[in-house]
């Protein structure tokens, strides 16, 4: 059956977190360290609030996670320090055959369904360029959980006007490949690092490297 529409996690798909580990480099010798329990530990925060019923946006969960973590590391940041930091999720450049890939699938409707903030979204859509090749940018804010909540998903198919089964999700997060999975969704895994598939008994539909590969 053909795919008549596309639905792109954002962080880690489209956007490169990398550039905010290079923003915690003015402050620690070791940037990756922080970015990685960061990006974990922000994960974490939207699976418990998820399960508690307790949301808070993606900006204050970013935040929260981001104090967690210098203080776990025991490293000195100041207010200034951590504005710094929360302000590179707002200037993400987007992986580089990101472009290339949109324009390609072109003809059908291209959407963001992510975790992220509304205004963070619009932020790195902008600071990445990609406005002309996205119909739809969609916040897990308009259900106030987050992935890998149903109803998240469900966002797509109600958003497009399609259902789920004629829909390709694609993430670089295996947890949110098992997720869309479980939903209905036709999936690619683009695997980005080469990590091993999660132990969830949802497995992709295709496996790329590169979002250039899906056409
Ligand atoms: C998303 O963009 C957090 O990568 C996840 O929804």
């Amino acid at each position: 059956m053909a795919i008549r529409g596309y639905v792109f996690d954002a962080y880690g798909t489209l956007f490169d977190v990398h550039s905010v580990v290079e923003a915690g480099r003015a402050f620690t010798a070791d940037p990756l360290a922080l970015s990685v329990l960061w990006r974990q530990k922000q994960l974490e925060y939207t699976w418990l609030r998820s399960l508690m019923g307790r949301y808070e946006d993606f900006w204050a969960v970013t935040e929260a996670a981001l104090r967690y973590s210098v203080k776990r590391l025991g490293l000195p940041a100041s207010d200034a320090d951590l504005a710094r930091l929360m302000d590179a999720y707002n200037r993400l450049a987007c992986f580089p055959e990101v472009p290339e890939a949109l324009v390609r699938l072109a003809g059908r409707p291209r959407a963001i369904l992510s975790n992220g903030a509304p205004q963070m979204l619009a932020a790195a859509v902008t600071s990445s360029g990609l406005g002309d090749a996205l119909e739809h940018v969609i916040s897990v804010d308009r259900v106030k959980v987050y992935k890998p909540a149903p109803a998240v998903y469900a966002l797509g198919p109600t958003t497009l006007g399609l259902p789920a089964g004629d829909l390709l999700f694609v993430s670089s997060n295996a947890w949110d490949v098992a997720g869309a999975k479980a939903f209905g969704y036709r999936v690619a895994w683009c695997n980005r690092l080469g990590a091993p598939e999660e132990e969830l008994g949802l497995r992709a539909d295709a496996v790329v490297t590169r979002l250039t590969e899906l056409p």
